[in-house]
């Protein structure tokens, strides 16, 4: 998410470091800031664009051949200039830049407080600065050793010492972090684009390692000091490529990096196989005391919603509504001061849900809002706000963000139900460990990319394609035909599967492409019935069906099968290859999946 860039050379840090957080821009960010060392250390920092941070620093710049350098991505605490890093400990003589969620910093920060240090941001990083503090004699790399046994959590760390003017210690766990020797110095990046300009030869840290940059090149141990080696890598992509991951697109970078969003979305609100969401805001009492839930959304975010409805509605035995939030407050809903509404949008910008989140609270309904942009408009309105933490989204197809939107209302709907006791916490727990275990689910369906890309050569030409679904598959059908509108220009319709007969089933003929979400839940059978009566009248069926499931194979043309999990959880599986088939028939009719035409990113217009 965050962007990271460190320096130890023979030149002046400060050009070095911009360059490299420029380059690292279109990762998105927030905030940026850099910390370069002459004796002393100097940190500047400033919410907004580096443009912002340039004029901080203008018009004598700082001087110094050591130095880090960051651009934020808001995940603890809004896109101020106390939140942008680098952060200092209370001297102000170590500064610590940070990519990844600590699941631990509220007790840390407990802690030192409890010790005397004052804490002067939101952030989870801060408190990785205070703790080195505490053990600091001299040594920053002993003492940046010592502080790193306390954290859990993912994070990739660069420190630098007052009184230590050329080295700088960086370490990992599960966040990227590479290093490099260029012709005048050393750098760390948390990304290749970084380092591009100044070296194509690259090792990559391993969880748990330790690097100690200097002048004269970098040394990788583990946490106890022991020798180690990272992965040597040597970079061949072009800058655009390097930005892009390798891969051809954003989109396609965002939708295999979705396991790791999944589990970023889930650190720290899983704890003994139950739930912990500190940010809902709302006391158990207030939850326990809602009678209505109204969901409010556009687009991906309002499939997401949906399928988040027959989550709460079946853990929570509470009524959900939902509404397309341009269609909400003109219709006169029925809200009071025991409704909870449910704002989502990853942009946490778009004007209609923005408008819902205003038109409920003005009737004294309690808000949450699930967004992706930490201190944006709906979370800032809303009295609780869960974040996905997919990190910044570039494609304007939803996809990490979408499976992360889905995941997190489902965090709220499992808290909903142990607030309000309507399952048993034996039931949760077993929840909680398919929830764990998501991330290496979506990593095998990621497996099916070239299955799928067989299909879309067969059916890429096609003029209208059909998604049908039951149940949890039918929001399913509704995001699969979305993508495919929207990124390929096809005609898609997604429909749930026993509407057909009321109309759609008028639009089959024979080949037509028909998607079906056919996964093993209560409503499988009448799925496969579905199947045949499409199948009967000549379409092309391809099933999306849980791994082993040898019925349906004898009605659909292709299967395409995804790992079993529990029934509510089953759209966090059977999204990805919907998101590839959209995909490569975009990609074969060569349409930019990036930049479809006439959509944005962000809607903030009515
Ligand atoms: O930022 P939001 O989540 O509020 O955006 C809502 C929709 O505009 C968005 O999901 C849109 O439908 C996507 N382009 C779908 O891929």
């Amino acid at each position: 998410m965050c962007g990271i860039i460190g320096y130890v050379g023979e030149q002046q840090a400060l050009p070095i470091l911009m360059d490299a957080l420029r380059r690292l821009e279109y990762r998105g960010y927030d905030s940026a800031g850099v910390a370069v060392l002459d004796g002393g250390l100097q940190v500047v920092r400033k919410a907004g664009k580096l443009d912002e941070l340039d004029k901080e620093l203008a018009p004598s710049g700082l001087h110094g051949t050591t130095g880090i350098g960051h651009t934020r991505w808001a995940t603890h605490g809004p896109p101020t200039d106390e939140n942008a890093h680098p952060h200092s400990d209370c001297d102000g003589r170590i500064a610590v830049i940070h990519n990844g969620i600590l699941e631990n910093f509220l007790e840390l920060r407990a802690e030192l407080e409890a010790e005397g240090h004052t804490l002067g941001s939101d952030t989870d990083t801060e408190a990785i600065a205070h703790l080195i503090e505490a053990v600091y004699d001299g040594d920053i790399v002993a003492a940046t050793r010592k502080a790193l046994t306390r954290l859990s959590g993912a994070f990739s760390i660069a420190v630098v010492a007052a009184g230590e003017p050329d080295v700088v210690v960086a370490a990992k766990r599960t966040s990227p972090l590479i290093v490099g020797r260029g012709d005048h110095g050393t750098l760390l990046a948390s990304d290749p684009t970084a380092l591009i300009p100044y070296t194509r030869d690259v090792v990559h840290l391993l969880d748990d390692q330790v690097a100690v940059i200097r002048r004269e090149g970098f040394e990788i141990t583990t946490l106890d000091g022991a020798p180690a080696e990272g992965t040597a890598i040597h970079i061949d992509w072009d800058l655009e490529a390097a930005e892009k991951g390798g891969y051809d697109d954003f989109m396609l970078k965002e939708i295999y990096e979705q396991p790791g969003a999944v589990a970023d979305s889930l650190r720290g609100r899983l704890r003994g196989g139950r739930l912990h969401l500190d940010e809902v805001r709302l006391s158990e009492e207030e939850l326990r005391g809602i009678d209505k839930v109204f969901v409010v959304a556009c687009g991906s975010a309002y499939n997401a919603g949906l399928v988040a409805k027959y989550a709460i509605e079946h853990w929570c035995r509470v009524p959900v509504e939902i509404d397309i939030s341009s269609e909400f407050r003109y219709r006169d809903p029925v809200l009071g001061k025991d409704t909870l509404a449910v704002a989502v949008s990853q942009s946490g910008e778009t004007i209609d849900t923005l408008e819902a989140v205003r038109h409920a609270r003005r009737q004294r309904a309690k808000v949450i809002a699930v967004s992706n942009t930490v201190g944006s408009s709906i979370p800032r309105e809303a009295d609780g706000v869960l974040y996905t933490q997919a990190g910044p989204e570039v494609g304007v197809a939803a996809t990490k963000t979408f499976i992360t939107q889905m995941v997190v209302l489902k965090l709220l709907a499992l808290y909903l139900a142990q607030v309000r006791g309507t399952i048993y916490p034996e039931e949760i727990a077993r929840i909680v460990e398919d929830l764990e275990s998501l991330e290496g689910k979506v990593e095998t369906v990621l497996g099916s990319r070239q299955q799928v890309r067989g299909i879309a050569e067969e059916i890429h030409q096609a003029a209208d394609v059909l998604f049908l679904g039951r149940h949890v598959g039918f929001p399913l059908a509704l995001e699969g035909a979305l993508k495919l509108k929207e990124i390929s220009y096809i005609h898609a319709e997604g429909y749930a599967a026993g509407e057909l007969k009321h109309g759609p089933i008028a639009l089959i003929s024979e080949g037509t492409p028909v998607v079906v979400v056919a996964t093993q839940c209560h409503v499988y059978a009448k799925v496969i019935a579905n199947i045949q009566e499409v199948k009967a009248r000549g379409a092309r069926v391809i099933a999306v069906a849980t791994e082993g499931d040898t019925e349906v194979a004898k009605h659909a043309d292709h299967v395409i099968t995804v790992p079993s999990t529990h029934e509510l959880l089953t759209p966090e599986l059977v999204v990805v290859p919907l998101q590839f088939l959209s995909y490569e028939i975009a990609k074969m009719r060569g349409c930019d999946v990036d930049k479809p035409r006439n959509l944005a990113k962000s809607v903030t217009v009515e």
